[in-house]
């Protein structure tokens, strides 16, 4: 008898497909990424910083200053909280919506601040 491609199979080929395609991308992109923050649109940044402001202005609540973030590290890091690799909740939600674009344009504008 025939075979018929389980909806799982179906559903595991596309994920395999999707993640090495994420992988490839994802090194991709990392290489250039120090030249991506130099070339980050500085202004859309600012405009994004809006929203984690409301959040990031006020220390007292134990929320950290991003301020003078490095770059880079800003960078690593909202992608960790995007792919659950840092546990909060409110970071995860929030960098689950942002884009590499979004991300790398706000690391650019956050850096340039004095903390
Ligand atoms: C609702 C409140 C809230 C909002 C809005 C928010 N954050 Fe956060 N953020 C937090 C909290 C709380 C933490 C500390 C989480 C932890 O302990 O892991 C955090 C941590 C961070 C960190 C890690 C800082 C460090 O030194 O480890 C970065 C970077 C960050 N947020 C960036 C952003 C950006 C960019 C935005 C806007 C897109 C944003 N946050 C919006 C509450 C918020």
């Amino acid at each position: 008898m025939k075979k018929n491609i389980s909806c799982g199979e179906l559903a595991a080929f596309w994920a395999v497909l999707v993640l090495s395609f994420g992988a490839v991308y994802q090194a991709r992109a990392d290489a250039g990424l120090a030249e991506q923050i130099a070339k980050a649109d500085m202004g859309y940044g600012e405009y994004l910083a809006g929203e984690c402001m409301t959040c990031h202005r006020n220390q007292s609540a134990g929320i950290p200053n991003i301020n003078g973030l490095d770059a880079e590290k800003f960078v690593t890091i909202m992608r960790a909280y995007r792919s659950k690799e840092l546990e909060n909740k409110v970071m995860q939600m929030m960098a689950g919506r942002l884009n590499d674009e979004q991300i790398i344009s706000l690391a650019a504008y956050f850096s340039s601040l004095s903390n």
